[in-house]
């Protein structure tokens, strides 16, 4: 979703800006914008499109000079993407200027209330309301911008972060968040400070960032530290300055074409990560401490609801196999878009296990809200470090896959498995669901996995060459069972994100309840029929795909004979015990949607329409 960037300071705005913004390119966006400040006048340009058409822009309308500037991508909620509605956003005088993410819900009552005192609106946004409405109470309760700031947002309803200048303040930004994540960047001696939707733009500029909790909002004045308030009633909150622990690598493509070519191939070592100092086979235990600490809720709880959207939904039905399977607890799979609007039942006795790679999806983050108000016990499996959802939770454990910047999501879906089976096995242990010989065998198995996978992504070419040859279909059906389906599921969400090819998952014995009625020889069919579990079903499934004159790609263990006879073309994974085969087959699926898609002319890194992190209900 939209992305914000700011400097104030004593370097040139510009490139800091620019290069911020392209670092945010990953959330997803339509149109980019910058304003700089010079010491005199306000500069603008902002475009439909990429930020490299803003570069080309700014190049023959503005001057680039100016300490002092925001940036801006959006990504469209109110009015399409075009020029006028790209932010920078300004105020009637002129003289105020704004970025923003996220919506105002009632932006059309005040609008109204603004037109009948005379404004007049240039675009269709939401964010143009704002800003007239903080010009508005600025004139007549005669206050500073801070202040002014503050007033309207306590008028709004919705979501929102977002960074204010004013040309007669001209030595300070005003930011502001509620849902949307803003952080800010502290300079040496506070001479310099970055304003951004996370801490990737100015990485290289400084260590130390301020997050902003929702409801605070800072006054950022080059010289002085940066005055945090709460938004309700104007007190000040005490600074609480982080050490990063991001580094310029870890943002960078390290010689990948693309940011998902690059995540799928760090998974043996994000998986490594995962359960670093966790997962201990030589003295047979997994430590986890955010589990450890709340162990008793866990063995006492009725049920374990889980709540996601996209991927990590994926990552939660492979986690109700395993939790079930290992520890037997009930588990149920909700998405939290659903969850949030339906009135669930939920108790003191229930746990709630919220799964974000960002932390901050806005649906996730509204179901546990919901599930807290109503007593249950929240805890997270997120990536981000520091995100909304991290903090927002009771308890919780981070995945430690390292930044995410391809839209698509690879590692994060590993990790989050990872880390899930991991718990799944403890929980076990806790209960005395899996005898210690096992418990020590799925262990030792867990710690080969980030070899397997390493071994694995040698099939690149193989699946390169399978690539080439559906390159020009239109469906594609993904079909698995057990363990195996959700990785169908997830197959089949990476396909259409990126190659926007229609791709369906669908649970291998389910076909003959309807799909299979789309089958011809134009279908590709990709089935995963490892062998355990329900091998010998699949393989009748794929007989019954092959006598309709389907396309077979199936995904087999090494060795495999039967299906090699029936299918078109395998792809062999690595053996493992079967709730941890899905770390192995989505790795194939991944590639095979990343090469489709290259071949396709797409942009994989930032597919249409998609936003990275969903901050918009
Ligand atoms: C994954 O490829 C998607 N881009 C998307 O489905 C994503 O998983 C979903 O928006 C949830 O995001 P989160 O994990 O950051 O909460």
């Amino acid at each position: 979703m939209c992305g914000i960037t700011g400097y104030i300071g004593y370097r040139e705005a510009y490139p800091i800006i620019i290069n911020g913004l392209r670092r945010l390119e990953y959330r997803g966006y339509d149109s980019a914008g910058i304003m700089l400040y010079n010491g005199n006048d306000i500069q603008f340009s902002k475009t439909k499109g990429k930020v490299s058409n803003l570069e080309k822009k700014v190049e023959s309308e503005i001057s680039e000079e100016g300490n002092i500037g925001i940036g801006h991508t959006r990504w469209a909620t109110h009015g399409i993407p075009n020029d006028v509605n790209s932010h920078p956003h300004f105020s009637q005088s002129g003289n105020l200027v704004i970025v923003h993410n996220g919506i105002i819900e009632n932006y059309n009552s005040i609008k109204q209330e603004l037109i009948s005192r005379g404004y007049t609106f240039k675009s269709d946004t939401d964010t143009e309301v704002l800003i007239n409405l903080i010009e508005e109470i600025k004139k007549k309760e005669g206050v500073k911008l801070g202040k002014a700031v503050q007033i309207a947002l306590n008028q709004v309803v919705g979501a929102y972060a977002i960074a204010v200048f004013d040309k007669s303040k001209p030595d300070e930004i005003v930011v502001a968040r509620l849902g949307s994540p803003i952080a800010i960047g502290v300079g040496k001696d506070f001479e310099e400070f970055f304003i951004a939707s996370d801490a990737s733009p100015f990485i290289e500029y400084t260590k130390n960032a301020i997050y902003l909790e929702d409801e605070e909002m800072a006054i950022i004045k080059r010289g002085r530290k940066a005055q945090i308030r709460k938004i309700s009633d104007d007190s000040s909150v005490d600074v609480d300055t982080q050490e990063l622990q991001l580094n310029l690598e870890q943002i960078e493509k390290g010689g990948y074409e693309h940011f998902m070519l690059k995540e799928i191939h760090e998974q043996p070592r994000a998986i490594t990560d995962t359960f670093r100092g966790r997962l201990l086979p030589e003295e047979g235990i997994i430590k986890i401490s955010g589990l450890e600490n709340n162990m008793k809720k866990f063995l006492n709880a009725d049920r374990i609801i889980i709540v996601a959207c996209g991927t990590s939904w994926h990552a939660g039905l492979v986690a109700e196999y395993t939790i079930e399977e290992f520890a037997r607890i009930p588990v149920e799979v909700e998405y939290a878009s659903e969850f949030r609007y339906r009135n669930p039942v939920i108790t003191e006795k229930d746990i709630v296990i919220a799964i974000s790679q960002s932390g901050e999806t806005a649906d996730t983050l509204a179901a546990i809200k919901l599930a807290k108000s109503k007593g249950a016990f929240v805890f997270g499996v997120c990536n981000v470090v520091g995100s909304s959802i991290a903090r927002e939770n009771d308890s919780g454990v981070y995945t430690h896959a390292g930044p995410e910047i391809g839209v698509a999501s690879t590692k994060a879906f590993t990790t989050q498995i990872t880390v899930l089976s991991l718990i799944a096995l403890r929980l076990a242990r806790a209960k005395g669901t899996l005898s210690s010989d096992m418990y020590r065998m799925y262990l030792q198995e867990m710690e080969l996995i980030p070899q397997k996978v390493e071994s694995l992504l040698k099939i690149d070419s193989h699946v390169k060459e399978i690539a080439k040859k559906y390159l020009l279909s239109t469906n594609c059906l993904y079909l698995g069972r057990g363990y195996n389906f959700p990785v169908a599921l997830e197959g089949a969400l990476k396909l259409k994100e990126i190659s926007y090819i229609h791709a369906e998952g669908y649970p291998a014995a389910e076909m003959k309840h309807g799909p299979i009625a789309l089958i011809d020889d134009r279908m590709p069919v990709i089935v995963i029929a490892t062998n355990k579990g329900h091998y010998d079903k699949v393989v009748s499934n794929i007989q019954e795909i092959k006598s309709r004159s389907g396309k077979i790609i199936a995904i087999v263990t090494e060795g495999d004979k039967t299906v090699k006879e029936i299918a078109d073309h395998v792809i062999e994974v690595p053996e493992t015990e079967e709730p941890f085969t899905p770390l192995l087959t989505t790795i194939p699926l991944q590639l095979l949607s990343y090469y489709i898609a290259v071949m396709r002319g797409c942009n994989v890194d930032q597919p249409r329409n998609l936003a990275k992190s969903v901050t918009v209900e």
